[in-house]
């Protein structure tokens, strides 16, 4: 299953978005354009749908209500978030669900549901608010989708939004973690608590995808030779072996893995450790042109015998120079006053005409991201 198109209203800088998804989306466009705002909003209804999460927590977890809707809001002030479901390949919708909120204009100022509801094909068999809601408006406080008891008819979409996962690996966390305090995040998404998720997974299938990471590995880091899992005085470790003219210095631990390496290694675990919905945070970060360009494939290869989806987003002219990426794969952010407008690449005539010229995805469309004066920088 895989999320085929979101709809939203008034979610961050995104006043008006109706846009369908692909297997793989390549999300481009200016920085703060709403890129990872964009991606907020998978990670949003994950944290409503899993356990211990909930509407609330979600919300507040984000700073309020007045954080999340879009300061271009006007006399329409519900945040709306609609995703439909459907099964890999297919164009009909088998799940659809839609939230609207609100914040209590008086007292608390809670956020409250102003309508959720569930349809499965075309059939609506969730439709809030309800009877109940009207004589106990407390329950709008709460989702169905958040509820063990009240979502047993449409579990799948709980299931499939519980297992989203971000990740933007944060070289510095992962080789320093004792040096950064405060608390754990749910679902590790910088990737603090990386090592220790791989000394979590049993043995053999550790193995088995450390293997696989040590063969891309020897293709995209100059020397390298070898890559294993260690512990020392219980703690988990990442080594790997360098070819070297001095055969004891070539052994490495994390600490002293390049900031690329670091990401890389990230990157492909993550692709092989689960199968729901995959958001990666500018996966060419630290890594060298060549390599970039080899991601799309890469990801294609690991997600397709999951059925697994994969958002994206990125800056990158070498990830979007693999000529296998389909436009509509594409969606472009453009920001205006009235908010960040979201276009599949697909829709735009002249983006075609310059493929169809024998120019890369990237080539076509990144110089559109770029600001407007940029040239100015270089007169400070
Ligand atoms: N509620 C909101 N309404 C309008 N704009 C918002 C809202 N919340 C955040 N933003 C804007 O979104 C931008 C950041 O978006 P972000 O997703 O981090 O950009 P990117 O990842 O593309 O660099 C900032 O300019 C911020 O002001
Ligand atoms: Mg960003």
């Amino acid at each position: 299953m895989i999320i085929s198109r979101l709809v939203l209203k008034n979610w961050k800088n995104f006043k008006d978005v109706d846009v369908p998804l692909t297997d793989r989306v390549f999300i481009v466009g200016p920085n703060a354009s709403g890129k990872s705002n964009f991606l907020d909003v998978f990670r949003f209804l994950r944290d409503i749908a899993k356990p211990g999460g909930g509407l609330q927590k979600a919300v507040t977890d984000r700073g309020g209500i007045s954080k999340i809707r879009c300061l271009a809001a006007r006399t329409f002030p519900d945040v709306e978030i609609e995703v439909h479901f459907s099964e890999t390949g297919e164009k009909d919708a088998i799940w659809r669900y839609s939230i609207g909120i609100k914040q209590e204009t008086r007292g608390y100022r809670q956020p409250y549901l102003s309508h959720e509801k569930v349809w499965k094909g075309d059939k609506l068999i969730l439709n809030r608010p309800g009877s109940e809601d009207s004589k106990d408006k407390e329950r709008l406080t709460q989702t169905h989708l958040e509820q063990i008891n009240a979502n047993k008819e449409f579990r799948d979409i709980n299931k499939y939004l519980e297992s989203v996962v971000y990740l933007h690996l944060l070289p510095q966390l992962l080789k320093h973690p004792q040096s950064f305090t405060g608390p754990d995040l749910p679902g590790d998404p910088f990737g603090k608590g990386f090592l220790e998720r791989i000394s979590k997974v049993n043995d053999k299938t550790r193995k088995a995808w450390l293997k696989k990471i040590e063969a891309a590995l020897k293709i995209a880091v100059p020397q390298f030779k070898e890559f294993n899992y260690t512990e020392e005085s219980g703690h988990p470790h990442l080594e790997a072996v360098y070819e070297h003219w001095r055969p004891k210095a070539g052994k490495q631990r994390e600490d002293q893995f390049s900031d690329g390496t670091l990401r890389l290694i990230g990157l492909l675990w993550s692709l092989q450790e689960g199968d729901g919905l995959l958001l990666l945070e500018e996966p060419e970060l630290s890594l060298n042109g060549e390599i970039v360009s080899k991601i799309p494939a890469l990801l294609f290869k690991l997600q397709k015998p999951k059925k697994r989806q994969i958002l994206l987003t990125s800056h990158s002219t070498d990830l979007l120079s693999d000529r296998g990426i389909s436009l509509n794969e594409i969606l472009l952010l453009d920001p205006t006053p009235e908010g960040t407008l979201v276009k599949s690449a697909a829709t735009m005539p002249e983006i075609k005409a310059m493929l169809d010229g024998g120019i890369t995805p990237g080539q076509a469309i990144l110089p559109r991201t770029k600001p407007k004066n940029i040239n100015q920088l270089s007169l400070f």
